[in-house]
């Protein structure tokens, strides 16, 4: 593939040959443009209370410190004000490049751009940073896809397309802080709510957003379990009191589904007689479990371990001081510019295929899921 350093040139060449990977020079925001940068890298991440930011984090420091790279690798605990102080530390402690996967994507902005100048670089981790020119690349999975995964997985079950229902729908979203959340459910109400505004789809609880732009009615914030088990709990008690049972719920990832899983089990729900169908997302242990005993439908898998060497990748770039390899440069506005993103593609995971696409790969042991 050839480098080039002029950006423009880039996007142009992006706009002619859609679909090709694509360079942005390394620093694409930066005066300093094409600067090798040392490997002192600030892991910034969310919390440790969801699995897969765990294996997000100690994978990404297992390979960088591999090839001699400085880490350092803090989790927030789902607290803004403390990722803040952490990227802080991790600046003054001399880290030059920054991988962050923002709790609040609206927040980071003054914390960054103190960092670009200091000649930091930073790499927006799975989940964009809004409202600053202060973040020189995005890594992520394809977040719209992830919802459309889920919605076509629910139309293709229940027969949508060929007219079946109508069936009771409750949809959940993500949290209202997150950027991805409003992907994740655009993706899936694009495929869905046609089915609603039909009848196919019902809505008992009344918590059928409109539009796309209404997802934060039905958001979960921290996409906390207890919460969402506590919604799903009030929604069956005062929606579903003569004798009606919910038939699918859109749960926009594992954690909602964990908690939307134990609210059926609570209410007397039975696996493989009146369970509805549930989605998740993230391929978590406990969810992968809960396929196996038909109490989760699928899964939208995202390896984690593609993201972390694609932000290797990135990093081995900048480090060298060449082009960092981009595959989307329009889909990705932060509010102050369309932030350089490499994409990867997430595919659904249910039953059948826990073994062959998450054992066979590596990604989880036989054991731990009980196969
Ligand atoms: C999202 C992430 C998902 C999901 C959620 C909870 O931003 O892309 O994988 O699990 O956060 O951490």
């Amino acid at each position: 593939m050839t480098r080039t350093k002029n950006l423009s040139a880039v996007f142009l060449a992006v706009g002619l040959a859609a679909g090709l990977s694509a360079c942005a020079p390394a620093g694409s925001n930066s005066e300093e443009e094409g600067e090798a940068s040392s490997c002192n890298v600030g892991i910034s991440m969310p919390t440790r209370s969801l699995e897969r930011w765990i294996n997000d984090g100690e994978g990404l420091k297992e390979k960088l410190e591999a090839k001699d790279c400085t880490v350092d690798l803090q989790y927030a605990d789902n607290k803004t004000d403390q990722q803040i102080s952490q990227i802080q530390n991790q600046v003054a402690g001399g880290a030059k490049i920054l991988v962050v996967a923002a709790i609040d994507g609206e927040t980071l902005g003054p914390t960054l751009e103190d960092a670009k100048g200091q000649d930091v670089q930073i790499i927006a981790y799975d989940r964009l940073i809004n409202g600053t020119e202060a973040v020189d690349y995005y890594a992520t999975f394809d977040n719209y896809k992830v919802g459309q995964l889920q919605g076509e997985f629910i139309e293709e079950q229940l027969g949508l397309a060929e007219g079946e229902g109508p069936f009771n729908l409750e949809p959940f979203a993500g949290s209202p802080d997150d950027n991805n959340a409003s992907f994740f459910f655009s993706g899936a109400w694009d495929v869905l709510l046609p089915y609603v505004e039909s009848g196919q789809l019902v809505v008992p609880s009344g918590k059928s957003p409109a539009s796309n732009d209404e997802w934060t009615s039905i958001g979960i914030l921290g996409w906390e379990s207890a919460d969402a088990q506590a919604e799903m709990d009030n929604r069956l008690q005062s929606f579903y009191t003569g004798g009606e049972k919910v038939d699918v719920v859109l749960s926009p990832n594992d954690s909602l589904a964990l908690g939307i899983e134990a609210s059926l089990d609570a209410a007397g729900y039975q696996p493989g007689s009146d369970w509805p169908l549930i989605t998740g997302q993230d391929g978590d242990v406990a969810n992968v479990k809960a396929m196996l005993e038909d109490r989760q439908s699928m899964t939208v898998w995202k390896d984690t371990r593609e993201l972390g060497t694609q932000v290797e990748t990135m990093i081995d770039a900048l480090v060298a001081g060449e082009d960092v390899e981009v595959n989307d440069t329009e889909t990705y506005n932060n509010g102050v510019l369309v932030v350089p993103t490499y994409i990867l593609d997430p595919v659904v995971v249910t039953k059948d295929t826990v073994e062959s696409q998450l054992v066979d790969s590596g990604f989880l042991e036989a054991g731990e899921v009980g196969l």
